[in-house]
């Protein structure tokens, strides 16, 4: 059994993804700790919802980033955590977490990279006017949504709606993010 930390800023839909697939066995983990940066998130109601240990903090009360992520990582080798999955976290990572974490940090991002990198990935694309949108799992090194793939679906949206277009990546993601961190605590 492997021991993972999610990093949420917002919502928190793919967490719970992770957490319920966590609870019922599809993967052989359990989140030892959630780490927002976002007080008031959704994604806080969630973990408590789950019973999941949580690490919420505001970064405006910390002197600078190394400082709060120094603390993170103190309470990610107090829980022995092994694996980092970011899911929504709005926030790129300094070489304090990247250092401690080498190779054990992955991220879901809503395009196929390398198109649409950024915080507005969906708005962006469908701005763009693209008809084949999609999600990419992969490793985070310091360039944003940078790092090798790990994963990638497609699909095709021909519509007009934003909220539906979001649902839909929403709909990619959870199961995509499922499959790819249940493979990846099964080879480590
Ligand atoms: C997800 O769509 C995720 O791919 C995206 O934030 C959303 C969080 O939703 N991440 C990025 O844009 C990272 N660059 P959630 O809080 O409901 O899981």
């Amino acid at each position: 059994m492997k021991t993972i930390a999610v990093f949420a800023s917002g919502n928190g839909s793919n967490f719970e993804a992770l957490a319920a697939a966590c609870a019922d066995g599809r993967i052989a983990a359990r989140i030892a700790l959630m780490v927002c940066d976002k007080p008031g998130a959704f994604v806080n109601e969630r973990a408590a919802r789950y019973g999941i240990p949580t690490f919420t903090f505001n970064p405006k009360e910390y002197p600078s980033k190394a400082d709060y992520e120094r603390e993170i990582v103190r309470r990610l080798r107090a829980e022995r955590v092994e694996l980092i999955c970011l899911a929504g976290y709005m926030r790129i990572l300094s070489d304090v977490v990247l250092e401690a974490y080498r190779d054990r940090i992955v991220n879901i991002h809503p395009s196929l990279l390398p198109a649409f990198k950024g915080a507005h990935a969906i708005a962006d694309a469908f701005a763009y006017g693209v008809k084949v949108f999609g999600v990419t799992i992969h490793y985070v090194n310091g360039e944003l949504d940078g790092g090798r793939i790990i994963a990638q679906r497609a699909f095709e949206y021909l519509g007009s709606d934003p909220e539906e277009l979001e649902a839909r990546v929403h709909a990619v993601e959870h199961p995509l993010y499922v499959e790819t961190v249940a493979k990846l605590v099964a080879e480590q």
